[in-house]
């Protein structure tokens, strides 16, 4: 691991690039920025459509047992106080007599046995007393306790709240899971580190419905299912680190925990993690609705709540693990003999935002323009390509590079037949992460790209 100065560099200029080319900008920026709120720009937004799209693949679509749901941000005060978040969904916070700052307690800096406050160093801090994460609004004109609605901490209540319908609609048997991606919001006391920790975020989350005398394997077999799809998209199990949560630190109505685990720059953080919450939520849910949320077992005909394994995973946290798992520097020497460094994001194809770069050789050959426009017509139905025609061929090279394109096309004079007929309508096809170029048909296009980003 390398010491902390390099981290921090390696952080910076992570964030630099990703503000420079278009992925990642801080929420509000033009009046002065939103705290733990940013926005994902052209390129962000393509590489976290990705990896969402990646996991409703293998965990919806690519199942038998797995159904989607989509639900709303706005809740019920009551689904959030069964759920236990209105009386203990909170931090430990304390406040900096000397800089007024606000912050959580068992984050801070120790000097001498002594915790500081992190921004002046002050020790003069108050006692610790919990704050609330959820952000709370009102629902139309009146401003009664009645009106309250929580913006959803977590995508997983709506999920246990319509338990009911999905499973007279959908007609599954257990075992069987009910997945969702989408917003969730917390008041962290302090976001921090870029998209890591932030006041808006979204989640990819699976509730795995089964027999209660089935959820340790099933703890241990979405725990592997999960591995896979990092390795998946290029994180590779090496670099995950797989935190088995000690019974004291577990919630208590859960069996077993586990917390997958990244290198980030800052530190072993927690990406994801796989929970078997038992019967608890359902319980909770069903209790404080006077509504049956138990399953019928037609085979025993006996009544039952089932429990459950949850694998909840962070997009904005993959996103993030991605960019730092891609980014690379290396020094290269051109055909004259010049060195630079080259900036690459090594993004796996299956994720990159783009995934070919599109390159007449001159933009003022109109023959060369116009095959080029035909490859991306061809290829556009497909697969997000970038056209570009402006300046020289190894700096749009570069450009993709340092964002991730796996593939650069180039229509050059040989594609238009006119140094070798056998050559007509064949272009360079050049690989990132080697450099290599090779000669291929346009026609082959398709087939070999789509293979390599699916
Ligand atoms: N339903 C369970 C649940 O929400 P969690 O550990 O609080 O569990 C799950 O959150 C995942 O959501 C985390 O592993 C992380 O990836 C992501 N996450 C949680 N809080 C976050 C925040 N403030 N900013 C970004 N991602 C967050």
């Amino acid at each position: 691991m390398p010491d902390a100065a390099i981290d921090t560099q390696r952080m910076e200029k992570i964030v630099s690039l990703c503000k420079r080319r278009g992925f990642i900008f801080q929420g509000n920026e033009i009046y002065g920025g939103l705290n733990g709120v940013w926005d994902y720009g052209p390129l962000g937004v393509e590489l976290k459509r990705n990896v969402k799209d990646y996991w409703w693949r293998v965990i919806v679509r690519e199942r038998d047992d797995v159904v989607g749901l989509d639900g709303a941000i706005l809740t019920h005060r009551a689904a959030l106080k069964a759920s236990g978040h209105e009386d203990t969904f909170s931090d430990p916070m304390v406040d900096c007599r000397t800089c007024k700052a606000r912050l959580r307690a068992d984050q801070l800096p120790e000097k001498n046995g002594v915790n500081q406050c992190p921004n002046c160093g002050g020790r003069d801090l108050t006692e610790a007393r919990p704050f609330n994460l959820m952000f709370s609004t009102q629902l139309g004109a009146s401003a009664d306790p009645d009106s309250i609605a929580y913006l959803r901490p977590e995508t997983a209540q709506s999920i246990f709240v319509q338990f009911k319908n999905v499973l007279d609609t959908a007609r599954k048997k257990l075992p069987f899971g009910i997945a969702q991606i989408g917003k969730a919001f917390r008041n962290e006391i302090n976001p921090r580190n870029y998209i890591f920790r932030s006041r808006e975020f979204e989640q990819m989350e699976l509730e795995y419905f089964c027999r209660p005398e089935q959820g340790l394997e099933l703890l241990d077999y979405w725990l592997e299912e999960r591995l896979k799809f990092y390795e998946n998209i290029g994180i590779g199990r090496d670099k995950l680190h797989v935190l088995t949560v000690p019974d004291a630190d577990r919630a208590f109505y859960s069996k077993g925990t586990y917390d997958i685990e990244y290198a980030f720059p800052f530190g072993m953080q927690e990406l994801e993690g796989v929970a078997y919450r038992t019967d608890y939520d359902l319980k909770q849910h069903q209790t404080a609705s006077g509504k049956p949320l138990d399953y019928f077992d037609e085979e025993t005909k006996a009544r039952f709540i089932p429990h459950v394994i949850e694998p909840s995973a962070g997009v904005d946290r993959t996103v993030l693990a991605l960019l730092c798992e891609a980014y690379d520097e290396e020094t290269v020497t051109d055909d004259k003999g010049k060195t630079e460094v080259r900036t690459v994001l090594r993004f796996h194809p299956r994720i990159a935002p783009i995934k070919a770069g599109i390159f007449p050789l001159l933009k003022n050959q109109p023959e060369l323009v116009t095959k080029a426009r035909e490859v991306q017509a061809l290829l556009r139905p497909l697969m997000n390509v970038f056209y570009d025609e402006t300046g020289a061929i190894g700096r749009r090279y570069r450009r993709q590079d340092e964002v991730g394109t796996p593939f650069g096309i180039t229509i050059d004079f040989e594609t238009l037949g006119e140094r070798d007929p056998a050559l007509r309508d064949t272009v360079t096809l050049r690989h990132r992460d080697s450099m290599e170029q090779e000669r291929i048909a346009i026609a082959d296009l398709p087939e070999r790209l789509s293979r390599q980003i699916r």
